[in-house]
């Protein structure tokens, strides 16, 4: 079997979310191939794990991979944070652990044929699951230019976001744009000739843009959060991988908050919440890639790992 996808922080996410008892169940929340369920499901012989993911192309290649681990491996096709919402809904324990490596694998880049990247020319899809409404080929077709040139701007911080916005909406009065050749010249076009043929090609952020916005990919993170940290049992562990500032930004935020002591409204006379943390930080800092990750795997080098304990069940503010 073709695995393109090199697993990231392997050994750093081993570290933090080894099992401590030995028959942990695991929810990886972003399975993908099954890079780090494997890891565990090796390493650790009793651990059992439940994989996520969005898109059942890709969850083949999973169920393929680990077909040998039997019952210790059972999957969900679902968003990550529709399966913690209703949690009540599916027939499982709590887990002791939840991974979630956030974005997109190798494998979609490579083999989905879903204009995921413009070094090959093809639809421009970019649905991670196909009951998704809307499409990159939708997006660019159909939004006003300053809704475009926003989404570009918010999602990736384009300085030249307003400029590529007005050029795909000129272009697209004359044709639709149906491929990711295509739009990828618009973009490039954007730019003075010099900063066309740099290192990174100037349309690998609007092309990330599109990508979050398709598969709502920061609404989700938000979203997930608070629930899965709801569902994971006392003791147990939440480990996040991010990889641009946005994703790490909302997942710092999320953590510190719930590693407060006091949650009570600046107003209150005293304390009523009970003033004790709902979680410990186990990484103050994120954990990054070593340098030797890098060489062997440059797109590692904007990895993050983050980690934290849960001490108590969600506090509610008593009044
Ligand atoms: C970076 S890859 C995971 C790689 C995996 N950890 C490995 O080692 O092979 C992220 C995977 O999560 C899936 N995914 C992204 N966002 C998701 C979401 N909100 N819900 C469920 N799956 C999601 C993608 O389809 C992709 O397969």
């Amino acid at each position: 079997m073709d695995i393109v996808h090199y697993s990231v922080l392997m050994e750093e996410v081993c570290e933090y979310l080894k099992p401590i008892r030995g028959d942990e169940f695991f929810i990886d929340g972003t399975m993908g191939e099954g890079g780090h369920s494997n890891m565990f499901l090796t390493r650790f012989q009793d651990v059992r794990v439940l994989g996520l993911d969005a898109d059942s192309v890709i969850q083949q290649v999973a169920m393929k991979r680990l077909e040998g681990f039997g019952s210790r491996v059972s999957f969900e096709n679902c968003w990550f944070n529709e399966f913690f919402e209703n949690f009540d809904m599916y027939n499982y324990e709590r887990p002791d652990r939840i991974l979630l490596d956030l974005g997109i694998s190798v494998f979609h880049y490579e083999k989905s044929g879903r204009g995921f990247t413009f070094q090959k020319d093809e639809p421009l899809d970019m649905r991670l699951n196909p009951s998704t409404l809307i499409s990159a080929k939708d997006i660019v077709n159909t939004y006003s230019e300053v809704d475009l040139a926003n989404l570009i701007y918010e999602y990736s911080d384009e300085k030249l976001s307003r400029k590529i916005a007005k050029k795909i909406c000129l272009e697209r009065d004359k044709n639709s744009i149906e491929t990711t050749d295509q739009l990828a010249y618009i973009i490039r076009g954007c730019f003075p000739p010099d900063k066309r043929h740099g290192k990174t090609d100037p349309a690998t952020r609007t092309f990330q843009a599109l990508r979050i916005a398709v598969n709502s990919e920061l609404d989700r993170l938000d979203k997930v959060l608070e629930d899965a940290l709801k569902i994971l049992k006392v003791g147990g562990r939440f480990g996040i991988i991010t990889f641009h500032s946005l994703e790490d930004r909302a997942v710092k935020k999320f953590f510190q908050a719930k590693a407060q002591k006091c949650i009570c409204p600046d107003n209150y006379p005293q304390c009523k919440c009970g003033g004790e943390p709902e979680v410990k930080r186990l990484t103050k800092k994120p954990v990054g890639p070593t340098e030797e990750e890098v060489k062997i795997n440059p797109p590692s080098r904007s990895a993050k790992l983050r980690v934290i304990e849960k001490l108590s069940e969600t506090r509610s503010v008593l009044v």
